[in-house]
């Protein structure tokens, strides 16, 4: 896909965000900030047979945080912990059709990975802590 449809598509989740709110009764709920710009993410999730089984987000800040958490909750909706707990970096930029951004961009498109390695952090320090523990080195993303 071209540079522009990418564009055009960054924009689409940015005005209109797929699974933006709460949850009514999450199993986990982690909020998180990019500390040089202050954007802002929070992100609920529902656990059911080891599966995501729903997950909301919100937040606020710019068009690339929030277009790129939209788009993380599409692609991990339903999907297993174990596959979803492994997402990398290059995972979401390829998702986000970004793959050439400086530096402060990066952290932009980043920022809800961080808050949902966060989250699972917090979902297997109850269940699995060696799980927890590598998952804790991942979450330092920058
Ligand atoms: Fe703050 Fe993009 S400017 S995350």
């Amino acid at each position: 896909m071209s540079d522009d449809i990418y564009r055009e598509i960054i924009l689409d989740h940015y005005r209109n965000p797929r699974n933006k709110g709460k949850l009514s009764n999450p199993d986990v709920s982690i909020h998180d900030s990019n500390p040089l710009c202050g954007d802002e993410i929070d992100i609920h999730l529902k656990v059911e047979q080891d599966k995501i089984k729903d997950i909301k987000f919100e937040g606020r800040g710019c068009a690339i945080s929030q277009a790129s958490a939209s788009m993380l909750t599409e692609m991990i909706i339903g999907r297993p912990l174990n596959t979803v707990k492994d997402l990398t970096k290059d995972d979401i930029l390829e998702n986000i059709g970004l793959m050439n951004l400086g530096p402060a961009r990066i952290k932009c498109a980043l920022l809800s990975l961080k808050v949902l390695k966060l989250s699972m952090v917090k979902y297997y320090s109850d269940k699995d802590p060696q799980s927890a523990e590598k998952l804790t080195d991942d979450s330092k993303l920058y």
